[in-house]
């Protein structure tokens, strides 16, 4: 028996409706998509048509989709880009406290460089407040770049109120989403974003594959030199079966991103539930109502996660805290959210999927009582 994944957050199983999609691309239809005769034509048509499948997802334009090998590159090429296109302009930009290393070990680089950085507190819900982006603007800032959806406490951040104030003031405005797109609405006309990132392996693709949404007529330095690949902006022979499974996995995402988000929501509650109901000390993190529908982020009080997480083999969940030679190092998210250390220390994030089913949250609930319960006890 296979432990009960719950762990979408860090990676989803590629759907099989997404498998079946790319089968023929790891077997027949091998062309280079830039060859000029039949076998380049039959695959090069197959990458555009998942262009369109992802640029409906999110309201894009075709010609504004730029295949990548993940959230990681597309937030590297998102940020760097515009910053080194636009250090002329100014060195200033404005990111928060709570984003994925994908893009604060960007900022942190960039810091190196010359670039001048400020990251936004939280609240205690793990939000960026508006009214604190527009008070550090200066005349250099060039870009914001905050996220959509936070990987660890699911928070959902306000975009359409930041991106207002980016167009106001006339600076980019970027937002990683490669926790959001799949499982909630992402449209980039109505958020108001100029650069989206979007990652494969997070919405039932396959891992290496990921997109870069850039608005008509956001010049960006580019980051992969070669051959003139992508509108000469992203150089490498493409990688076909990655981009199939990727432009499949958001015609499912558009098709059923309802019934998939009350389904994901049902499951979390009901794990959230049950342990409500039993007689451990926890609080829950992350905003109780604008948050990913699938993410359960608790921490339990005096208990440490990892401990807990490897008396618990019949579960696949992540810790919000890592225990390093006896000192705990808590996250990056959690600290921006000053939750007290006897409460970090103990922090399991527990997210949900599509194949999530109601057996699995009921052994989970069971196993992760009677586990914690025995470390609360003693
Ligand atoms: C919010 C966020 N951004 C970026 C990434 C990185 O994406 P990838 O694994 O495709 O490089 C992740 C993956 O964990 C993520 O959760």
């Amino acid at each position: 028996m296979k432990p009960i994944y719950l762990d979408y957050n860090a990676t989803t199983p590629i759907a099989p409706e997404v498998v079946e999609a790319m089968k023929p691309f790891l077997e027949d239809n091998f062309g280079n998509p830039s060859s000029k005769h039949w076998y380049g034509i039959q695959v090069k048509k197959a990458v555009e048509f998942a262009r369109k499948q992802i640029a409906d997802l999110i309201d894009a334009n075709l010609d504004e989709i730029i295949f990548t090998s993940g959230g990681t590159e597309s937030n590297n090429f998102a940020i760097k880009g515009i910053a080194f296109a636009h250090k002329n302009r100014g060195n200033h930009i404005i990111t928060s406290s709570v984003e994925h290393p994908a893009v604060s070990n960007v900022c942190k680089f960039l810091a190196s460089q010359g670039f001048d950085i400020t990251y936004l507190p939280v609240n205690k819900f793990g939000q960026i407040n508006p009214e604190d982006v527009e008070k550090v603007i200066t005349s250099k800032t060039i870009l914001i770049s905050i996220m959509h959806a936070n990987n660890e406490v699911g928070t959902i951040q306000p975009i359409s109120r930041i991106s207002k104030i980016a167009k106001k003031n006339n600076i980019f405005f970027h937002s990683d989403a490669a926790q959001s797109v799949g499982k909630i609405p992402v449209n980039v006309n109505e958020m108001g974003i100029d650069l989206l990132s979007i990652a494969g392996h997070k919405l039932y693709a396959p891992k290496g594959i990921g997109a870069l949404y850039i608005r008509r007529g956001t010049k960006l330095q580019k980051l992969i030199h070669g051959a003139n690949h992508e509108q000469n902006l992203r150089a490498g022979t493409e990688n076909v079966f990655g981009i199939v499974g990727l432009g499949k996995a958001c015609e499912i995402a558009k098709r059923d991103l309802d019934k998939n988000f009350k389904y994901m929501k049902k499951m979390r509650d009901r794990l959230h539930h049950k342990l409500k109901n039993s007689n451990l000390n926890f609080r829950l993190n992350g905003h109780p109502e604008k948050s990913l529908p699938n993410t359960l982020n608790l921490s339990f009080f005096k208990i440490d996660a990892s401990d807990a997480l490897f008396k618990m083999p019949d579960i696949a969940a992540s810790a919000g805290a890592a225990c390093h030679s006896n000192k705990v190092e808590t996250s990056a998210v959690l600290k921006a959210m000053k939750i007290s250390p006897e409460y970090s220390m103990g922090t399991i994030r527990f997210s949900v999927g599509k194949f999530t089913t109601e057996n699995e949250i009921d052994d989970a609930a069971e196993i992760i009582t009677k586990i914690i319960g025995k470390f609360q006890l003693n």
